[in-house]
């Protein structure tokens, strides 16, 4: 692989493991952030080796830019219809392989095209692998109109869940706000932790501003989660997790 840059040893090593599951002739969704963007130039680079013919989605403006900046088929994914799978990062995955996502603002393009894949697979480095959900701030997509009556109604259903007092701050870019590829303003949820995501993820979806929410719930089949020294774990749902990819390998 052709990269000058220096690249996190363990999202390469999940990139490459995903990459593998690539066959020829698939429709594949493309996720969001650096560690899809490494499996984006390591897809690139089998595609050109291999000549494979495939068709790709991708989850936002920058993916899609760098796919097609490396050769890759770049499409809609209404163009596509239906993809075999879809390779993305995360920004935190439980034992039940529910994650966190969103950190790149991506997170509701990312889940439109990760509903529309027979299999989502995600790649992470071992920072990622949580026991339950909420450290990462919990992303929430919601439109600009009305956005602080938005942020009321998230307040009130956060104390209607006994989850009150946290912090909902908009996502800023520099000192503006940030506006998603969508158009949409970002709040992220400072839950500290997530006792019952499924409960939380139906509050949010009943919210009318709230566009999507960054809680991925029995999406993922696959989570690839490289580490340092170049090998990977692969995690299954309901996985036992043990105590060393807790421990971050000190990250
Ligand atoms: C973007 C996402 C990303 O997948 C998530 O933030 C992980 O990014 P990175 O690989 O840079 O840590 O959800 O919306």
């Amino acid at each position: 692989m052709s990269q000058s840059l220096q690249v996190d040893p363990a999202k390469l090593a999940a990139s490459k493991v995903a990459i593998a599951l690539v066959q020829d002739g698939m429709r594949l969704g493309l996720g969001t952030g650096s560690t899809a963007s490494i499996m984006v130039r390591e897809l690139a680079a089998r595609v050109q080796a291999e000549g494979l013919s495939l068709r790709c989605a991708a989850t936002s403006k920058a993916t899609a830019d760098l796919a097609v900046e490396l050769g890759l088929r770049v499409e809609t994914l209404d163009q596509i219809g239906w993809l075999d799978m879809t390779i993305d990062g995360a920004d935190e995955v439980d034992p039940d392989l529910h994650l966190i996502k969103g950190g790149g603002a991506a997170h509701l393009r990312e889940k439109v095209v990760a509903a529309a894949s027979d299999r989502m697979v995600v790649i992470a480095d071992p920072g990622k692998v949580v026991e339950t959900l909420g450290a990462f701030p919990l992303p929430v997509e919601v439109l600009a109109f009305g956005f602080e009556t938005t942020r009321t109604l998230i307040r009130r259903a956060l104390d209607h869940l006994d989850l009150g007092g946290r912090d909902i701050l908009q996502r800023l870019k520099g000192s503006d706000p940030l506006i998603t590829d969508e158009g949409n303003y970002i709040l992220d949820l400072h839950m500290q932790d997530i006792p019952d995501p499924a409960a939380l993820a139906r509050a949010l979806s009943s919210i009318p501003g709230v566009v999507e929410h960054g809680l991925f719930l029995g999406m993922c089949d696959l989570a690839i989660i490289g580490r340092s020294d170049g090998s990977v774990v692969e995690l299954a749902r309901d996985a036992d997790i043990d105590a060393d990819m807790l421990a971050h390998e000190g990250e």
